[in-house]
């Protein structure tokens, strides 16, 4: 792996971060205050090309691969975490379509997401009583005609209020993860409901749902990939995924420790800046080497993804190790500001709130180590 970023990655980066420090960094306290969710942010992410990132330039993509992709993610995470979710999840929806759908499909709903025009993807696999176990959901799809009825519930769809296309999972045979179909609905179809909205602890400024389908019907053509084909569907995608939330991990984790830089050069105590004294320096250091090999972890995820070798293994160590570490470093951050750690006109509050959920979405930590496990038993077992 090259550790030099090329010109069109340097490119991505730079316009991901000016993006992000100027118009998402300034608003981001009061977006989180306010729970708004900021539609025109993500019109503009549009123009920039960061809405499909790793998508072609014929399907409204900047083309630009899987490492520029997780460098743009990390600027924008560090600016809002929130912001930087609805964008992981947004390329997440056009990577899948881009991969298993028809001309037809790719033409129609990947340009609405790269373009900015859908606002947003949302990707409907869990359920309320199905997280971790998708084989385990009960939304039910039933061919009639040349139509998809959709029957069910989603919960925790990151921006489902606002989306205009949404990859949804249901269920075409009775039981089991080979009974699951992947299909594409349109925001707004009659008997697609949008539920509760989620009082969340972090992410504030994300939208997050639960979506009922209710003899929704949707054209049989928006079938994605074949029928049955579902689970795998879903892997392939949440294994892209997960380095899009590693890479929001360590954005998240490069704010907090450059906050309690600052804070410690600023801050004196006993006559010096706290930033002297032996125990904070020592605390620094730990938070600087964890950032740095979640960095590597995750930029080398990228890598394997975008040269077409397997992955899934190392994405998996990525998102575990990286969320693992945005938790410790956003907690020691807090610590280093003392009592101002603990409220809001510092932002160090806002990062470990925003942290908490990564070591939960787009599989817990323990299913990271399912898949690790898994993974290293074929290779070495
Ligand atoms: N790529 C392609 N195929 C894969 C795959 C992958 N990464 N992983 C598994 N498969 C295939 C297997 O080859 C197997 O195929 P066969 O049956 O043909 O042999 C099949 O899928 C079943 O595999 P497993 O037996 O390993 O599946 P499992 O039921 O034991 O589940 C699991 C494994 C890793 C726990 C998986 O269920 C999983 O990842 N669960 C977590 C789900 C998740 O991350 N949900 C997050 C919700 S989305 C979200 O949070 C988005 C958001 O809005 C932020």
């Amino acid at each position: 792996m090259n550790l030099e970023l090329t010109e069109t990655q340097t490119l991505i980066r730079d316009t991901a971060r000016k993006f992000a420090r100027e118009r998402v960094a300034p608003q981001a306290r009061t977006l989180d205050r306010e729970e708004r969710f900021p539609t025109e942010l993500y019109k503009e992410m549009g123009e920039l090309g960061l809405l499909g990132v790793n998508i072609p330039a014929k399907y409204g993509g900047s083309e630009a691969g899987v490492v520029s992709y997780s460098l743009a993610m990390m600027e924008m995470a560090a600016a809002d975490a929130s912001t930087a979710v609805t964008m992981a999840v947004t390329n997440m929806c056009a990577e899948l379509i881009n991969a298993f759908g028809t001309d037809a499909q790719r033409e129609k709903y990947v340009t609405k997401l790269t373009s900015g025009e859908a606002i947003a993807g949302s990707f409907a696999l869990s359920e309320p009583h199905a997280g971790s176990d998708p084989g385990a959901m009960l939304t039910s799809a039933v061919k009639r005609g040349d139509t998809y009825v959709l029957n069910g519930t989603k919960q925790w769809i990151t921006s489902g209020a606002y989306a205009g296309v949404m990859v949804v999972w249901a269920r075409t045979a009775p039981t089991g993860n080979k009974g699951l179909s992947c299909f594409i609905v349109e925001g707004g179809t009659k008997g697609l409901i949008i539920g509760k909205h989620e009082d969340k602890m972090g992410l504030r400024s994300s939208n997050t749902v639960a979506l009922t389908f209710e003899d929704c019907e949707i054209p049989a053509e928006n079938l994605l990939g074949s029928e049955g084909q579902g689970f795998r569907l879903a892997m392939t995608a949440l294994d892209g995924g997960r380095i899009g939330i590693a890479s929001q991990a360590c954005g998240v984790g490069r704010a907090a420790l450059e906050a309690a830089v600052a804070y410690a050069k600023d801050r004196k105590a006993f006559g010096q800046a706290i930033g002297e004294f032996q125990a904070p320096r020592f605390m620094m250091a730990d938070m600087k080497t964890q950032l740095e090999a979640a960095e590597l972890l995750t930029l080398r995820a990228a890598y394997l993804k975008e040269q077409g070798q397997p992955f899934s293994r190392e994405a998996s160590m990525a998102k575990l190790f990286a969320s693992e570490m945005s938790n410790k470093v956003a907690d020691k951050a807090v610590q280093l500001h003392g009592g101002y750690g603990y409220i809001d006109e510092f932002p160090v509050e806002r990062y470990f709130r925003d942290a908490r959920v990564q070591t939960i979405y787009e599989g817990t930590s323990e299913v990271q180590r399912m898949v690790i496990a898994r993974e290293t038993f074929k290779l070495l077992g």
